[in-house]
């Protein structure tokens, strides 16, 4: 399956007071890494390993390692930007590769305002992170620019999914594997994730 909603209880726990209307930006922001590293265990479980022979405490010991696995973990700015110190807690050596999307709040159309990617895209991984996947236009552009950039392995880790939102991504990128801590009743008309978490982004940055 593409689409993997883990019910780990510390996620849905920590995921049911994100939804709280009362809750403090420092608490909002504190609880969207900690879900983003709980996603990143999932989504590394299934990264390779290679027996390695190191010098221990009595001598030489086989040990494992991950085989060679490079990441760049793909923020969509600027809510994405919440989740990535919870994903690089975990994999601290991955490069970053920064995508600016916004969708117009009319016509909920995804319109590309910067792209920074890493080289070798390749050879990467890319984990892509976005607290919210809606209509999934954010995420459906970014993966098609991924791909324009060469990059072959995409997962997405979000914080909550409406299901048009997975229709749209799996339906034109039947590859990608998503993961959620959620998957939501539906879009309301303005496209906002019902019961969802409000603006995602306006409550990790303290805007508005
Ligand atoms: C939000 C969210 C996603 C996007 C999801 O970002 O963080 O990127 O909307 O909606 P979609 O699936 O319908 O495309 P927003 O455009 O509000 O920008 P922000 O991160 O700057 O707040
Ligand atoms: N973006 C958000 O921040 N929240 C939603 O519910 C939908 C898009």
């Amino acid at each position: 399956m593409s689409v993997h909603e883990i019910d780990h209880p510390l996620i849905q726990h920590k995921l049911g007071i994100m939804r709280r209307a009362d809750l403090s930006t420092k608490s909002f922001r504190e609880l969207a890494q900690e879900i983003a590293a709980l996603l990143t265990y999932e989504a590394s479980k299934d990264f390779p390993l290679e027996d390695t022979q190191i010098e221990g405490w009595c001598g030489q010991v086989t040990v494992k390692k991950i085989a060679g696995k490079k990441v760049t973990v793909v923020p969509i700015l600027r809510a994405g930007i919440g989740m990535l110190d919870g994903v690089l807690s975990l994999i601290p050596g991955a490069k970053v590769s920064a995508v600016g999307i916004a969708r117009n709040e009319e016509t909920l159309e995804a319109g590309t305002y910067l792209q920074k990617l890493v080289g070798d895209l390749d050879q990467r991984l890319a984990l892509i992170i976005d607290p919210m996947l809606a209509t999934g236009g954010s995420m459906e552009a970014t993966i098609a620019m991924l791909k324009q950039a060469g990059c072959r392995e995409i997962k997405a880790l979000v914080l909550v999914a409406a299901p048009e939102g997975i229709k749209r991504v799996l339906d034109a990128h039947p590859d990608v594997k998503i993961y959620t801590a959620s998957i939501d009743e539906r879009l309301n008309q303005d496209g906002y994730i019902m019961p969802g978490l409000g603006d995602a982004g306006d409550r990790i940055f303290g805007t508005k």
